[in-house]
């Protein structure tokens, strides 16, 4: 893409006061182009989360979504951590409120409850453990088999962890991300007879997920080219594999790494209309009203970020 005047001036502001203030610039995969080449750190939500711990600079500006600065801001009180756009939410995050955790809780007591990193920090503290898409069946793996388990808020991604680790007592909460689960079937099989020799990329949060594990066993899709993947781990996988061609079955935004990262390598979305509003709120603009004018600091109360960083410790812990 190419960059315009306007957007190397704002660079260079934005680099001006990253140094100014000491900041670091973390990015989700799925943020505008310009906003992932200006990016110190670029990765996936348990990517984000590990730097988040690992960096030393005073102001983290996250360039991402809100629960993504609320879990930066858990586990870095002592920082500021800016988020650039405070309208930049989650449709998955949304699917589940506190009190119906505490519901769903009543309902199963001693049930271990596992939360999908896109949660509130308010739903962190009440969950036993927090995952992300690379480690979800890894943490389930890890709790007692005779425990019954309450995953949230992902359905298909509550489906893939309980078909991969076979695990009968796992409740499901009924969630989706209108992006993901916007990636039908249909689409990603339509996509598949277009490019019949390319290899699968599919996000654990789509649609499509749960049929793409089902048209495997069928022997529809063929299961050495179909992949379920977190985005970090799409990244990792479109480099080291052998294949020329990738069908994308998650947000849009990651094709913009895939291609500057493989140039020679093609990549086609399973549903070109997969775009996160949210993610695409954090503009150049914007990081540098965050950097000049402080906008917008994201705190959590204390007595809920000291619970919620428990089940988020355990995540950063695992895989
Ligand atoms: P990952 O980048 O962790 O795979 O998560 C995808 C997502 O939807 C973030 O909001
Ligand atoms: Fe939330 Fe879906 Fe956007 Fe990810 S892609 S931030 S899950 S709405």
């Amino acid at each position: 893409m190419a960059v315009t005047e306007m957007q190397s001036r704002l660079v260079e502001e934005i680099q001006e006061w990253k140094k100014k203030r000491n900041a670091v610039l973390l990015a989700h995969n799925y943020e505008l182009p310009e906003i992932q080449d200006i990016a110190d750190v670029l990765g996936d939500s348990l990517a984000l989360a590990r730097a988040a711990v690992n960096t030393d600079a005073e102001v983290i500006v996250f360039c991402g979504v809100h629960f993504m600065a609320e879990t930066a801001a858990i586990l870095n009180p002592e920082k500021t951590v800016l988020l650039p756009d405070l309208e930049a939410g989650c449709s998955l995050a949304d699917s589940i409120t506190v009190e119906q955790l505490r519901e769903w809780k009543a309902e199963h007591p001693g049930a271990v409850v596992v939360a999908y990193v896109n949660t509130t920090a308010e739903v962190k503290a009440e969950s036993d453990y927090c995952c992300t898409s690379s480690n979800a069946v890894d943490i389930v793996r890890s709790i007692p088999e005779e425990k019954e388990v309450l995953f949230l808020p992902d359905m298909f991604l509550g489906s893939f962890v309980k078909r991969e680790t076979g695990r009968e007592n796992m409740h499901i909460w009924m969630g989706e991300c209108h992006v993901h689960a916007g990636i039908q079937p249909y689409q990603v099989e339509d996509v598949f007879t277009q490019h019949p020799d390319a290899e699968l990329l599919v996000h654990p949060e789509c649609g499509c997920s749960t049929s793409s594990m089902y048209l495997m066993s069928e022997g529809v899709l063929p299961e050495e080219k179909t992949h379920i993947l977190s985005t970090g781990n799409m990244l990792k996988h479109s480099k080291a594999s052998k294949a020329d061609e990738f069908i994308v079955a998650t947000e849009v935004g990651i094709i913009h790494q895939m291609e500057k990262q493989n140039p020679k390598k093609r990549f086609v979305a399973a549903n070109p209309d997969a775009v996160c509003p949210f993610m695409k709120m954090i503009t150049l603009e914007k990081v540098l009203d965050a950097l000049k004018q402080n906008n917008y600091v994201i705190t959590v109360p204390k007595e809920t970020a000291e619970k919620a960083k428990l089940a988020i410790d355990r995540m950063i812990s695992v895989g």
